[in-house]
């Protein structure tokens, strides 16, 4: 008789409980705890509350201090150091001795390439570069005609160190834009390395061919 009265007491309890969690589906009902409901982290893609998020560095504290920039200083898992050159010009072109000195004190900080790495090169160079330089890195590509004053590279690249070459792709000269974004450091230092393949090869004399940059000063 006993275990009928609990047994039916029970019933009605999950009755009851589970009748009242479904009466209204329109209100979420109370939060108890809603920094685990919602994250106080940045979600990827989700608009940036700005009650909560704050790019002034002056409002720290009530809010989270968010800008999309990296921390001044830090680089990227596995990317490599950052090119300390910068133009010392508006224009960004290496028109200086001085800025020419500086880029031939950067070394090619990869290893030479394997034959797998320097396909890869060769693959980045064709998509990027060939359009206007010629898969041949002259001044033969398919858009050269329509961009208007291409350098063949290879004329010049022998008498620019791999700094030189390297500046120019980072950061453009006159009708050539900047590769900074399409390729990232180590692929650029990769088609520096490139390039040198597809230079003329050593004269009779056996000097190499690769001297430092001259001290005239060429646009
Ligand atoms: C949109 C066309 C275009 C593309 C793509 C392009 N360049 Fe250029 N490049 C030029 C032009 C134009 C010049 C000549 C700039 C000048 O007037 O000095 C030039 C010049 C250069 C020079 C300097 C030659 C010299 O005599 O000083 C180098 C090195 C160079 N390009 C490398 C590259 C590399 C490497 C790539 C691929 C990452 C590339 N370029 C992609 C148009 C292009």
């Amino acid at each position: 008789m006993k275990r009928t009265t609990y047994l039916a007491a029970i019933l009605i309890t999950a009755i009851i409980v589970t009748v009242s969690s479904c009466d209204s589906k329109r209100e979420p009902g109370k939060i108890y705890m809603p920094d685990m409901a919602y994250s106080r982290a940045y979600e990827t893609y989700a608009q940036r509350d700005s009650s909560i998020f704050t790019m002034n560095p002056a409002e720290l504290g009530d809010k989270i201090f968010y800008n999309n920039i990296p921390v001044k200083g830090t680089i990227k898992r596995g990317e490599l150091f950052p090119f300390t050159v910068t133009p010392n010009n508006n224009n960004g072109l290496i028109d200086s001795n001085a800025l020419i000195n500086l880029t031939s004190q950067i070394k090619n900080p990869l290893q030479p390439l394997s034959k797998i790495d320097s396909t890869e090169a060769g693959r980045l160079f064709n998509i990027n570069c060939a359009i206007c330089h010629g898969p041949k890195a002259e001044n033969n590509g398919p858009l050269a005609p329509k961009i208007g004053g291409v350098k063949s590279i290879v004329a010049a690249s022998p008498g620019y160190s791999d700094g030189r070459i390297f500046y120019v792709m980072t950061y453009g000269q006159n009708n050539m834009g900047s590769y900074a974004s399409q390729l990232d450091r180590k692929q650029r230092w990769m088609i520096v390395q490139y390039i040198r393949t597809l230079e003329p090869k050593a004269a009779t004399t056996g000097s190499s061919p690769a001297k430092a940059d001259s001290a005239t000063v060429k646009k």
